[in-house]
């Protein structure tokens, strides 16, 4: 059995500066970053690189037909990669890494080959996804209606490069909801049958930062975030650590056809079915991993382990207000579409779960969140 894999080097640097330098970025460089970002941290040091705002190409969530119009466009003259974003940025420039792209669908469903062609360095701008150190790369396919995984050992990035500076202006809704998809890299890791000693070494590491650190905002406001942006970002990165080897599972699963269909920010529609998934995991099996998983949680909120998930639901609620799924537009025909949709396309995730979750069980979560 795996204990772990350690693919990308990962660097970190004062300044987006410092980074441009050492890497020198120049004309062989295809730099996939959001507008706002190039223009504050890199404009002014007139790197030759070609440039690609993703924003262009669409906003939100990255999806099949996005990654096909940037692909287009692209002319194929440089040798690495460059991704300085979030998640979203970071996965479609996996795919902009590889020899064969399109149609992404195919790739997507095995029918491409997956191989390496370019050098590929990948900048987090969140902290969350923990992107930058898995092999793993998620769009939404449009006419699927759901998010699928693409997940091969040759879209690890050949370096990976924190730099806490670039997280100074991310909104604090961007902070909440790609700091709790973090949290829950790392929740779900710990409890799946892939997780090992030193996966659980990052992973329970990670829990403590986040959950530190939203107690500490709790109590002093939004803004207290800001010292905190290298902690979460480093947590984040272990998170990925602990994910990229034992996987996520359910609470990403039932997630997926949320996010793609009423456009819900990852980390936003994972917290909303975060805790029933844990509860139901309990009400089948309480033992093993999730009691010692509690127990460390109940340490941190300092409460009763009985109390455990109520507690954590509440200091959440101060990070992000958790609504029901009916709020989100969805309506009651789709509990029943959700359910096929997960049991169809996350076979991936699911198969990471703590116990097993049956379609009854998958259907009954739905129902209880709705
Ligand atoms: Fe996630």
């Amino acid at each position: 059995m795996k204990e772990l894999v350690v693919m990308p080097t990962i660097y970190k640097y004062l300044s987006s500066k410092d980074f441009a330098k050492d890497f020198k970025l120049g004309k062989d460089d295809l730099v996939i970053v959001s507008e706002k970002t190039y223009k504050q941290y890199f404009e002014h040091l007139n790197l030759e690189c070609n440039v690609i705002y993703k924003r262009q190409y669409g906003s939100g969530e990255p999806s099949d037909d996005m990654v096909e119009a940037i692909y287009k466009d692209i002319k194929n003259d440089f040798n690495r990669v460059v991704a300085i974003g979030g998640g979203g940025v970071l996965d479609i420039a996996k795919l902009l890494a590889l020899k064969d792209v399109t149609p992404v669908t195919d790739l997507f469903d095995g029918k491409i080959k997956v191989k390496k062609e370019k050098n590929l360095i990948l900048v987090p701008t969140t902290c969350g996804t923990g992107s930058e150190v898995t092999n793993i790369s998620i769009l939404a396919l449009k006419d699927r209606g759901t998010k699928k995984g693409l997940a091969s050992d040759e879209m690890f990035a050949d370096s990976a490069v924190l730099i806490p500076e670039l997280l100074n202006d991310l909104p604090f809704n961007v902070f909440a909801t790609s700091s709790i998809d973090a949290l829950i890299h790392a929740v779900e890791s710990n409890l799946s049958p892939k997780s090992s000693f030193t996966t659980k070494l990052f992973g329970y590491k990670a829990i403590e930062i986040i959950l530190e650190g939203y107690k500490k905002i709790t109590a002093e406001g939004i803004e207290a975030r800001i010292p905190l942006l290298e902690d979460f970002l480093i947590a984040s990165t272990y998170a990925g650590i602990a994910f990229g080897n034992a996987g996520c599972a359910a609470v990403h699963a039932l997630s997926y056809p949320l996010g793609a269909t009423y456009h819900v920010p990852h980390g936003e529609s994972n917290y909303l079915m975060f805790t029933e998934v844990m509860k139901n995991y309990m009400e089948i099996r309480a033992d093993g991993e999730i009691a010692v998983l509690n127990r460390f949680i109940a340490d941190i909120l300092n409460c009763e382990i009985v109390y455990v998930y109520e507690e954590l639901e509440k200091l959440l609620n101060n990070i992000i207000p958790k609504k029901k799924l009916r709020e989100y537009g969805m309506t009651e025909t789709k509990i029943m579409e959700f359910t096929e949709s997960v049991l169809a396309n996350q076979g991936r995730l699911l198969a990471n779960n703590y116990v097993e979750l049956d379609k009854n069980r998958i259907y009954k979560i739905y129902r209880e969140l709705y």
